[in-house]
């Protein structure tokens, strides 16, 4: 049996989530419970990032003690991974001192006894936003164009981490493939940083200025930079460090790391030198995901266009918040969410899409056949074929010619679908995947259309039964494919035709009346059509 092993970031917990931190968590479960039903032995981690100067200034904007500000924000996200439906299997914070701080310590000792530790002093600027020292380039007007702020200069000793060491290696690890990062385009762009050459990194600041955080191990003078604590959570949470590191030798290297693209560089070079350093096995995969903007630009408090994911998914539901996140928004790029699209989308793909689908397949049997059907014999079966016009070229002239190719129902999923399926959920791919959950649901409606079982019924009831039979074997399998993304939606088809998830083959299908998949919105719109 497989293992498979999938983090998300931790989140800074200066402010409550937004839409994005929902984003990468709804990705995250659905490939985490791709690889569930793959049988594949699953862990899927994601946390809060708790210390560093952005916390501490937030805690003291709010008035409150830091310990204490931290712990009540790090409630909000741990409520949205359950608002979510998210099966994480942990949640790790670096405030932990039991959990966390024991690795985090010991990775430092592995760096600091391989000599890739050393005091130096800094002088540079620091901007607290970012969490990382910035240059005068990537300024405008002195300030840091992405927090709108002018960072502070700094001159200090700090213990630096030999970065710069590592910089070939892990450009051969990158290129090779040995370490993917995904999409090309991500691997191009940090291929050129390390092209350009990577410089040590500061990886401490004096306790006098930054209290709150991990001691460096034998220097109490001086606290952990916050990114290399933050980035051992993805061990420390497997118990590296701790009496019990048997997680940790079961389930490591990871297998995917997934986040935005904005922090990519802390764990295809930061990340990566660490674990080099300690002897560490690097993860297998970075998937790198672009960010949501709302109504065109990027999403911000100062901009005010922030999306509250609790409130979507109390207006909506969950399921089609992750229905949105995960088909309606492109993966390797930017995408927009406003509320018109989302209930655009709502409308269009799933009540009226898969709930109109189930419902009318469900009234059907249940209204012909008293809501049961039983496999029909496959010399019925062959005579109510899915067509499918090809195009053919002449190999002469080339000429186009159109001819129509029949095969059952079931050989199209098998053969057409669902290979297709499996590949782009294995490759990550999952806006492809959910779109082959459509391109289905669309074959399925032409097959209506083509057979008009609502008029068949009337000159021959058996072969009714086998059109029957076979969309609700389509919808059967829509429930199987939608099962990592709308878990309880593919549910409630499950349940609604009396089958199992895990049954491998249908025999027989009992239809039972359930509530309405997706019900109509109570939307201004709708109220005023009816
Ligand atoms: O960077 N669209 O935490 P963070 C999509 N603590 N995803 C978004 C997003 C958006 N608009 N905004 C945020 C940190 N995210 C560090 C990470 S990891 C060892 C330490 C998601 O609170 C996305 O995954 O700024 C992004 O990378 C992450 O939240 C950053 O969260
Ligand atoms: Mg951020």
């Amino acid at each position: 049996m497989g293992k498979f092993y999938i983090t998300t970031p931790i989140y800074y917990v200066n402010s409550t989530p937004h839409l994005g931190h929902a984003y990468t968590g709804v990705i995250s479960d659905i490939i985490a419970r791709y690889h569930v039903s793959l049988a594949e032995k699953t862990f899927f981690l994601t946390g809060t990032d708790e210390h560093g100067a952005k916390n501490v200034r937030a805690a003291e904007a709010a008035g409150k003690e830091v310990s204490e500000f931290v712990k009540k924000k790090r409630e909000v996200f741990i409520n949205l991974a359950k608002a979510l439906n998210l099966s994480n299997s942990d949640f790790i914070f670096t405030s932990d001192q039991k959990r966390h701080w024991p690795g985090a310590q010991k990775l430092w000792n592995e760096l600091s006894e391989n000599g890739d530790i050393y005091k130096g002093l800094y002088k540079g600027l620091y901007c607290i936003g970012h969490e990382a020292f910035v240059t005068e380039k990537d300024l405008i007007d002195g300030k840091c164009s992405d927090h709108n702020e002018v960072p502070e200069y700094i001159e200090e000793e700090n213990y630096f981490f030999r970065l710069s060491k590592y910089n070939a290696e892990i450009k051969k690890k990158i290129e090779s493939g040995e370490l993917s990062i995904l999409p090309g385009t991500r691997k191009n762009e940090i291929l050129s940083l390390l092209e350009e050459g990577l410089r040590d990194v500061s990886f401490s600041r004096p306790s006098r200025d930054i209290s709150w955080g991990i001691p460096v191990p034998g220097d109490a003078m001086q606290t952990m930079y916050v990114w290399c604590d933050a980035l051992t959570n993805y061990i420390t949470a497997l118990g590296y460090g701790s009496e019990d590191e048997s997680k940790f030798t079961e389930f490591w290297p990871a297998d995917l790391h997934v986040m935005g693209k904005e922090i990519l560089r802390f764990h295809a070079a930061i990340w990566p030198a660490m674990l080099i350093s300690a002897n560490l096995p690097l993860p297998k995969t970075i998937l790198v995901h672009g960010l949501i903007q709302s109504g065109g630009r990027k999403m911000s408090k100062t901009l005010g266009n922030v999306v509250d994911p609790f409130r979507i998914i109390e207006k909506y539901g969950a399921e089609s918040l992750r229905y949105y996140l995960s088909r309606e928004i492109p993966l390797f790029s930017d995408g927009d969410f406003t509320e018109e699209k989302f209930i655009e989308a709502y409308d269009g793909n799933l009540s009226n899409g898969i709930g109109n689908y189930a419902r009318r397949v469900s009234t059907m049997i249940k209204n012909y056949f008293s809501s049961e059907l039983s496999r029909p014999d496959d010399g019925v079966l062959a005579s109510v074929p899915m067509h499918k016009k090809t195009t053919f070229f002449n190999s002469e002239d080339r000429s186009p010619s159109i001819e129509l190719e029949y095969f059952s129902v079931s050989y199209f999923i098998e053969h057409s679908i669902l290979p297709k399926y499996h590949t782009h959920m294995k490759e990550y791919d999952i806006n492809s995947a959910a779109n082959l959950v459509f391109a289905l649901l669309g074959e399925l409606d032409g097959y209506v259309q083509a057979n008009e079982p609502f008029k068949l019924i009337k000159t021959d009831p058996e072969k009714t039964k086998a059109v029957l039979w076979n969309l609700a074997y389509g919808l059967a399998t829509i429930a199987r494919m939608l099962l990592p993304f709308m878990p309880n939606t593919s549910a409630k088809i499950f349940d609604m035709l009396s089958i199992g998830a895990a049954e491998s083959s249908w025999k027989k299908f009992v239809v039972k009346d359930i509530p309405p998949l997706f019900p109509r919105l109570e939307t201004a719109k709708n109220s005023a059509e009816k």
